[in-house]
């Protein structure tokens, strides 16, 4: 499978957004990782609408929106109609998961599940074949520039021995943390997308680190 790597625009410049947005076009980057939070579901707010609204019009690439909000489902159409590709929502903001997930799907999205670093991926059993991608937070939500928490290699396999056993056809996405020096080890644990902010977004070449992670990850 091809390995994808997904800047996360919540480490960008928010003064230079545009350009930010070109300089991930411009580059060797798979997807925008575009992170919403609520300030109820995870203790920080990031952006809203009128942002994601501004980033899609300039995007090039998929857009990879990962909510991190209470009842997401108040707002899946809107992401539908703001250009979202894939929507990604937590597993412990969801009661009716699986109604979430067909409401997702039938607004012409892509349909993703993040689960926190304390959740066990046995929770997925029973809807993993209908998901398209399950992304493993490897940081608690809420911020970038946090430290990878190493469970997240244990939990990548469990995903991997999950999907293949269920035959389902569902990407492995690892969100918080992701540097040069984990991201072989998240490939050959069974990852295949690797979200990363800080590490692409606080070097002095971002194009460069984001080419040195897409040569890492093949
Ligand atoms: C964390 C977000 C991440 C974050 C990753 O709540 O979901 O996508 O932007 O940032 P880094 O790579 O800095 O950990
Ligand atoms: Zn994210």
């Amino acid at each position: 499978m091809n390995n994808l790597i997904a800047p996360s625009v919540l480490a960008a410049d928010f003064a230079n957004l545009q350009r930010d947005v070109e300089m991930i076009n411009n580059s060797e980057a798979d997807w925008f990782h575009i992170d919403i939070m609520d300030g109820v579901f995870v203790p920080n707010i990031s952006f809203g609408m009128p942002v994601v609204k501004a980033i899609a019009t300039h995007a090039k690439k998929t857009l990879d929106v990962h909510l991190m909000i209470v009842d997401p489902d108040r707002y899946i159409q809107i992401f539908a109609d703001l250009g979202a590709d894939i929507l990604t929502v937590h597993y412990e903001a969801c009661t009716h998961l699986h109604r979430t997930i067909q409401a997702i799907k039938a607004a012409g999205m892509k349909a993703g599940v993040a689960l926190n670093p304390h959740t066990p991926i046995a929770v997925l059993e029973d809807c993993i074949v209908d998901l398209d991608i399950v992304c493993i937070m490897s940081v608690n939500p809420g911020f970038g520039g946090q430290s990878f928490i190493e469970n997240t290699y244990k939990k990548v396999s469990q995903l991997r021995h999950l999907i293949e056993f269920s035959k389902a056809n569902c990407q492995i996405e690892i969100d918080g943390g992701v540097t040069d020096k984990n991201a072989n080890a998240l490939i050959e644990a069974g990852a295949n997308v690797l979200v990363a902010g800080s590490y692409v977004f606080k070097s002095d070449n971002p194009i460069e680190s984001i080419s040195d992670l897409k040569a890492i990850v093949g």
